[in-house]
């Protein structure tokens, strides 16, 4: 019985919701491990589509153990107003289990968030403006508040105002805001205290006494490979460890224990926010690919960039990850195109890259080196089998799966949990 991880291969929205959902009731557990409600995993199950951000997808199969692991950022109240939503829908959420070292997000990181992207003008990151960022930063500087400091009101309000002894002076000196007060803060974390009491647990002792039992562990990223701090676009990046690697640190189960490393990716490539984009497309094909692939952030609703698929940075996410298979998505958005060019390499001020250049100014300048491979026009979105799908998208799959260097398992041919063609087990 598999412990798998799921992480983005390009910057984001590859569809690891889907993906995740997919594995559905074999799965036991199904933990968040790293970002907080930066994320919008979307599922859709039937008729009934669910957007979420900060709980895990296995949230919507019974029997699955949904749990928000020590390396998530939480907002107290994102938390409570998702969950009193899918109540609302018939989906129980009493299984949810949030780590009580997990940090949470404070309503003055909100704010700091918004008004040092505004500060940065042109170098603005683009970020969500959930407060992510600040609250990482404070997890790294050790002033940062946890799910367990809830549960002892003087020594939270301790920490507020340690906190705040730093964050008002810059608040108010810096970027002339008002002044956040200490016992404002307190009380209104310490309203959630005895609602999120009941989730609280050791994540990390239950995991790996799942383990032990031959369960099932999903660890499913937010983010992806290419907003990861470490080995992303910095600083075009999210805060947090996306990668695969993540896993463990934000969970509390070590890398022995990992048996799979799946890759999601999008047969083109997506980003919201700013930073580089080697293969964006500023056209109509960027245009079309946006309204046919409906790519509108889930989280922001910002129109996402749209771009041809790129192998370099498939490479690349197989290798920072230790890919052992690639989930291919949205494979149906290319149906209709007469030729559909993937990059294979970069021309960086004219010398050629095979992998992606070491720093980032050279990235900035990368043009993509296209292969043009023949496209097809029947509809593919009933496919279940490879067999299904037209020659040339076949061959699409198998140039892609070449050029990346990691078998595809499974091809996404529509929005549903059913429009998938599996072609292996990822539990197996
Ligand atoms: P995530 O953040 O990686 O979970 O991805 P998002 O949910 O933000 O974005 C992926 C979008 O693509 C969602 O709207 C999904 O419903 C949709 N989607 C996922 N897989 C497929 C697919 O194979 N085909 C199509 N057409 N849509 C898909
Ligand atoms: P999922 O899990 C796509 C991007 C933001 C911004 C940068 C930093 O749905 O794939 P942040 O608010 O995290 O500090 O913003 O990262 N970003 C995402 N882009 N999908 C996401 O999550 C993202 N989460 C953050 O747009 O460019
Ligand atoms: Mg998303």
């Amino acid at each position: 019985m598999p412990a798998v991880v799921v992480v983005g291969a390009q910057w984001g929205d590859e569809g690891k919701g889907k993906a995740t959902d997919q594995l559905g009731s074999r799965v036991d557990y199904v933990v968040k491990f790293n970002g907080g409600n930066n994320a919008g995993h979307t599922v859709v199950v039937g008729d009934e589509k669910y957007a979420l951000h900060l709980l895990p997808s296995g949230i919507l199969s019974p029997g699955c153990t949904p749990v928000i692991g020590n390396g998530v950022v939480v907002d107290l109240e994102v938390l409570f107003e998702e969950i009193d939503g899918l109540n609302a829908r018939g989906v129980d959420t009493s299984r949810l289990l949030v780590s009580a070292s997990a940090h949470i997000i404070p309503p003055y990181n909100r704010t700091l968030d918004k008004v040092t992207e505004r500060f940065l003008g042109k170098r603005q990151i683009g970020t969500t403006g959930r407060g992510i960022g600040p609250t990482y930063a404070d997890k790294m500087n050790r002033v940062g508040i946890r799910v367990q400091d809830l549960f002892d009101s003087s020594i939270l309000r301790q920490k507020v105002e340690g906190a705040l002894a730093q964050k008002n002076q810059m608040l108010v000196k810096v970027f002339n805001r008002r002044a956040v007060d200490v016992d404002e803060i307190t009380d209104e974390l310490l309203s959630y205290a005895e609602r999120v009491r009941p989730m609280v647990a050791d994540s990390a002792l239950v995991l790996n006494q799942a383990l032990d039992d031959g369960r099932t562990v999903v660890f499913e990223a937010g983010q992806a490979t290419m907003l990861d701090v470490d080995h992303g676009t910095y600083p075009f990046v999210t805060s947090s460890s996306a990668t695969a690697a993540g896993a463990c640190t934000g969970s509390g189960v070590g890398p022995t224990r990992i048996d799979r490393v799946v890759g999601v990716i999008k047969a083109y490539t997506t980003r919201v926010g700013e930073g580089p984009f080697p293969t964006e497309l500023d056209d109509d094909m960027g245009e079309r690919l946006r309204q046919v692939g409906g790519e509108y952030g889930t989280t922001t609703g910002r129109p996402r960039r749209t771009g041809w698929y790129d192998a370099v940075v498939a490479r690349y996410a197989t290798r920072i990850n230790g890919l052992t298979d690639l989930v291919l998505t949205k494979l149906d958005v290319l149906t209709g195109l007469e030729k559909v060019p993937v990059c294979v390499a970069y021309d960086v001020d004219g010398v050629r890259h095979d992998e992606m250049p070491i720093d980032q100014s050279a990235f900035h300048h990368a043009r993509p080196v296209y292969a043009e491979l023949d496209g097809w026009s029947e509809d593919i979105s009933g496919a279940r089998t490879f067999e299904d799908l037209p020659v040339n998208a076949q061959r699409y799959v198998l140039a892609l799966e070449e050029m990346s260097g990691t078998r595809i398992s499974s091809i996404g041919v529509g929005p549903d949990r059913e429009a998938t063609i599996v072609r292996h087990d990822l539990l197996d």
